[in-house]
């Protein structure tokens, strides 16, 4: 007992002192749940971001704009214009011009894709994947 009233003051602070670090570890320990937990989503979201990021940007780099002056257009005439222009338009379809290109665009690739078109020999897969792409990027006239 004697200890005790001694020593009383101490007692008193050590407990304060405990109580204190049981607060703060109480309040701190889920605070620090949470940073983690914040990070980790952030990491995660980010790298979801990342990837959303990049499945939309590598296609669109995969196939660069394929320009109807330089790609297509000698394609056609190497290929196809021999059967289809303005004075023999086989199956009437006539692929002189840019205008007509843009309207027979579609079938053509369907004729090529089910090897029909051109009757003689087959494209190489370069050319057809150009006009699938010079297709879907619109058909410009570039
Ligand atoms: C040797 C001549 C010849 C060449 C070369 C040729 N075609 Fe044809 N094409 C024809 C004839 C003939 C038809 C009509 C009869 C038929 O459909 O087979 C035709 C039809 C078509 C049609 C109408 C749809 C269809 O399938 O019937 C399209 C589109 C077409 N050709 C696109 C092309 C494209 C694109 C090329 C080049 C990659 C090409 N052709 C090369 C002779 C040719």
């Amino acid at each position: 007992m004697k200890f005790i009233k001694k020593n009383i003051h101490k007692i008193i602070v050590i407990a304060f002192i405990s109580v204190f670090v049981a607060c703060t570890k109480e309040v701190y320990t889920p605070a620090k749940t949470d940073v983690k937990t914040v990070v980790n989503q952030t990491t995660t979201d980010t790298t979801k971001v990342i990837t959303q990021a990049s499945s939309t940007v590598v296609p669109s780099q995969a196939s660069s704009t394929v320009s109807f002056k330089t790609s297509i257009d000698p394609m056609l005439s190497a290929n196809c214009k021999s059967c289809h222009n303005s004075s023999q338009a086989s199956g009437g379809v006539n692929l002189s011009t840019y205008a007509n290109v843009y309207s027979n665009a579609s079938s053509s690739l369907s004729a090529i894709n089910n090897g029909s078109m051109p009757p003689n020999g087959k494209l190489s897969l370069a050319s057809i994947n150009n006009l699938s792409n010079w297709i879907k990027q619109g058909k410009l006239n570039n």
